[in-house]
C-alpha cells in the first residue's frame, strides 16, 4: 500500500468506540486491544476493506482471518457450532479461544476473509475495549494481529503504531494487553476437535471441558511447504474443480476467463464466461473479488479457468500465490481443516 494515511490514536473511551464503529462502517482499518494481542480490525462483510487490511499488513498470502463477534448468538450466525463447539464456546467465551467450524448458511463474512474456505474461525474476545467496539459496530470484525507480516504480535498501542502507523486509520489505545499471546485455535469439524494453534488457553483446560484429548494437527501431505505452513495455509484452501491455466495470452474454446485490466487476451470471445477482477487494474479491487470470481467461474462448468497475468506488486503477490496454489495439482490425501 503506497498511500500514506493519517493514523489517529485515541485513548479508549466512548468517543473512541464511536469513532471505531464509524471507521469500520466506512471500510476503515482500526486497531484495538483484545485480551491476547492487539488486532487490526476491518468489517468482515466488506471485501474491499479486507483487501486493504491484507495490503496494510503486507501479507504475501491470504491467510484466513478470525471473525470477532460480541457473543455466542452472533457466533452462531457465522459458524455451525456442533455440540462440542457449543460446549467450548459456553465454557471459554468471552475469552482467548478461537473455534474453527463449518460456515453457517448465509454467513455474511466475505470469501476473502476466509480465504475461500468453507470453514470459518470465530472468537468472542474478552477485553472491555474489544467488546465495546464490537457491540457498537454490531457486525463481525476480522482482526489478525496488528503487526506487519513477519513481525511479532503487538501487545501495546506503541507496537501497532511502530508497525502500521501511516497504513491504518485508527488505533484505540487500551494499554498493554493482559495475556500477550494469541488465542488458542481449535477446529470442531466433526470427530475429535483438533488443536490448530496452541495459545493463551492451555490444552489441558480445553481437554478438561471436552472430557477428551484434543487431536493434533496433521501436517497436510499435499502441502509443498510441509510443517512450516501456518494453520490455515494447508492444502485446505478452496481449490476450484476446474483446472487453472495462468498467464494466458490467448483463450482456448470452452474456457472460462478470469480477466484483469482492460485489454483482454486474444480470442476472448471463445470464453463461455468472463469475469474481470478489476477493469481499472486495481489490485485491491482484484483481491476483494478473487475468491468470489473463482467460485462463479467454477460454477460455469468450464473445465479450465484461463487467468490473465496479474502484476506481482503489492497485493498482486498474494493474488498470484493464491492462484498458484489453486493451479497446483492436488493430491488425494488432503485434509479439510
Ligand atoms: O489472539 C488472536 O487470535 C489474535 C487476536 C487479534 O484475536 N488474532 C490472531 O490472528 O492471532 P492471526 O490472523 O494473526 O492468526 C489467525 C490464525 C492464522 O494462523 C490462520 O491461518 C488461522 O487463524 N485460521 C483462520 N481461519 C482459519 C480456518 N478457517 N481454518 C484454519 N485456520 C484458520
Ligand atoms: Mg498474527
Amino acid at each position: 500500500m503506497n498511500v500514506e494515511l493519517t493514523t489517529r490514536v485515541m485513548t479508549a473511551d466512548r468517543a473512541a468506540f464511536r469513532a471505531a464503529a464509524q471507521s469500520l462502517a466506512a471500510g476503515g482499518l482500526v486497531a484495538f486491544p483484545t485480551e491476547t494481542v492487539y488486532g487490526l480490525g476491518a468489517d468482515a462483510t466488506n471485501a474491499e476493506a479486507v483487501a486493504r487490511l491484507y495490503a496494510a499488513k503486507g501479507r504475501p498470502r491470504f491467510n484466513p482471518l478470525i471473525a470477532h463477534v460480541a457473543d455466542l448468538t452472533a457466533a452462531r450466525r457465522l459458524a455451525r457450532l456442533d455440540a462440542l463447539a457449543d460446549r467450548l464456546g459456553a465454557a471459554f467465551w468471552p475469552g482467548a479461544l478461537t473455534i474453527v467450524a463449518e460456515q453457517a448458511p448465509g454467513c455474511p463474512v466475505c470469501a476473502l476473509a476466509t480465504a475461500g474456505l468453507e470453514t470459518i474461525a470465530v472468537r468472542v474476545p474478552d477485553h472491555p475495549v474489544a467488546r465495546e467496539i464490537l457491540s457498537a459496530f454490531a457486525r463481525p470484525v476480522v482482526a489478525p494481529s496488528a503487526n506487519r507480516s513477519g513481525h511479532v504480535s503487538p501487545t501495546r498501542a506503541e507496537h501497532v503504531i511502530a508497525d502500521l502507523g501511516g497504513r491504518i486509520h485508527l488505533v484505540v489505545d487500551g494499554g498493554p494487553t493482559p495475556m500477550g499471546i494469541e488465542s488458542t485455535i481449535v477446529a470442531c469439524l466433526g470427530g475429535r476437535p483438533v488443536l490448530l494453534r496452541p495459545g493463551a488457553i492451555a490444552r489441558s483446560d480445553i481437554e478438561r471441558v471436552l472430557g477428551d484429548t484434543l487431536a493434533d494437527r496433521q501436517p497436510a501431505s499435499g502441502d509443498r511447504e510441509g510443517a512450516v505452513a501456518a494453520p490455515g495455509m494447508l492444502a485446505s484452501h478452496y481449490a476450484p474443480r476446474a483446472r487453472l491455466r495462468r498467464n494466458v495470452r490467448s483463450v482456448e474454446p470452452g474456457e472460462a476467463l478470469l480477466a484483469f485490466g482492460t485489454s483482454l487476451p486474444a480470442h476472448a470471445d471463445r470464453a463461455i464466461a468472463i469475469l474481470n477482477l478489476s477493469a481499472a487494474g486495481d489490485l485491491v479491487e482484484a483481491a476483494a473479488k478473487l475468491f468470489a470470481h473463482l467460485r462463479a467461474l467454477d460454477a460455469s462448468g468450464a473445465a479450465v479457468i484461463a487467468v490473465m497475468p496479474i502484476p506481482g506488486v503489492g497485493l498482486g503477490e498474494a493474488i498470484n500465490d493464491r492462484l498458484a496454489r489453486a493451479a497446483a495439482p492436488r493430491p488425494q490425501s488432503e485434509t479439510t481443516v
